[in-house]
């Protein structure tokens, strides 16, 4: 049997990670293992590689991915997916490992009907995806996006400023609430709550009343403009703002451990069920284990933010 591994859509830090777990795992049980650079792009054009022991060497600790990804817009139609199905066959591959978010599931999905073994392994960012309690990178997201909040408290501190920080998290909160409260933010606005800027000015103002000379307001990408919401809290609070975009510096960097360890966990188990036979499902963190579920249901489930979370957040902020 031939495996085959790519990446797709956003990268994340601790995906090189997960493809040495598969290409490694893979070899251990005497599979052949296939490289297929820039995701479904380069699976219909034929990309694909020959992957060693030694080709995923020094990799583990790199942000990024070493087989590039891509968005393909090609494989968003019926011929690009139909294409993607034959080069899998003429190429021999009997198992599939996709590494990516929601949208490079549904892409497997399709690949699925179309007779191919998949597997998908969840690495992204956003941390959307049900059926983990971790995707691959949202760990170091986190941790990227608390250090820029502890550098901005410095000068916020310094210059009696309130800041707002825009994360990324496409139209999740779950990224913009968990640097939030690791950040120990004054307010967090995400998109799955009403935002109410009246209120995050009270709680500024009173914040003021007692003294508190700096602020940081934590906005996700999905719940608007990091910029509009400064000029919104400018024009209720008659003072200045300052605003920090995080943008794709969320994306790079060096993969924290825990998502190097969740990274090798989950890409080994992909290839263990593909070589039990197993196909359209997506392995997952639960607790301290391993799971898989069918891709299907990963896809029609949303995965609810954490209300007890938001909650926490907004008693321990003052
Ligand atoms: O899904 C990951 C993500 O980084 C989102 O948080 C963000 O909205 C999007 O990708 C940005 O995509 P691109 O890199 O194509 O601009």
């Amino acid at each position: 049997m031939k495996i085959g591994v790519l990446t797709s859509g956003g990268d994340a830090p601790g995906m090189n990670a997960a493809i040495r777990a598969v290409v490694r795992r893979s070899l251990s049980l005497g599979l052949e293992v296939y490289g297929i650079r820039r995701g479904f792009d380069g699976l219909l054009d034929g990309d694909l590689v020959p992957m060693k022991v030694e080709s995923v060497g020094d990799i583990i600790h790199r942000g990024g991915t070493t087989l590039h990804t891509a968005r393909s817009a090609r494989f968003y139609h019926v011929e690009g997916q139909d294409l993607g199905a034959a080069r899998l066959r003429g190429a021999g591959i009997g198992g599939l490992v996709i590494i990516g978010g929601d949208g490079s599931f549904r892409g497997m999905v399709e690949l699925c009907r179309r007779g191919v073994k998949a597997a998908g392994v969840p690495a992204t960012i956003d941390n959307d995806l049900a059926y983990t309690d971790y995707s691959i990178g949202f760990d170091t997201a986190v941790n990227t996006g608390v250090e820029a909040v502890n550098r901005l408290r410095d000068t916020a501190t310094s210059h009696e400023r309130i800041f707002v920080v825009e994360t990324m998290g496409r139209l999740a909160g779950h990224l913009a609430l968990a640097v939030g409260v690791a950040g120990g933010a004054e307010s967090i606005l995400i998109p799955e709550l009403p935002v109410n800027i009246e209120e995050v000015c009270q709680k500024l103002r009173k914040g003021m009343e007692r003294g508190k000379v700096h602020s940081i307001i934590i906005v996700a990408e999905g719940a608007g403009s990091g910029f509009d919401v400064a000029r919104q809290i400018e024009a209720c609070l008659g003072m200045e703002l300052r605003v920090t975009v995080l943008g794709h510096v969320q994306r790079g960097g060096t993969p924290t451990a825990l998502d190097r360890l969740i990274a090798s966990r989950l890409g080994a188990k992909a290839v263990d069920l593909l070589a039990q036979g197993e196909s359209n499902l997506m392995v997952g963190i639960s607790g301290t284990g391993v799971i898989a579920t069918p891709m299907p249901q990963v896809l029609a489930t949303k995965r609810e933010i954490d209300l007890e979370l938001f909650k926490l957040a907004e008693d321990l902020a003052r």
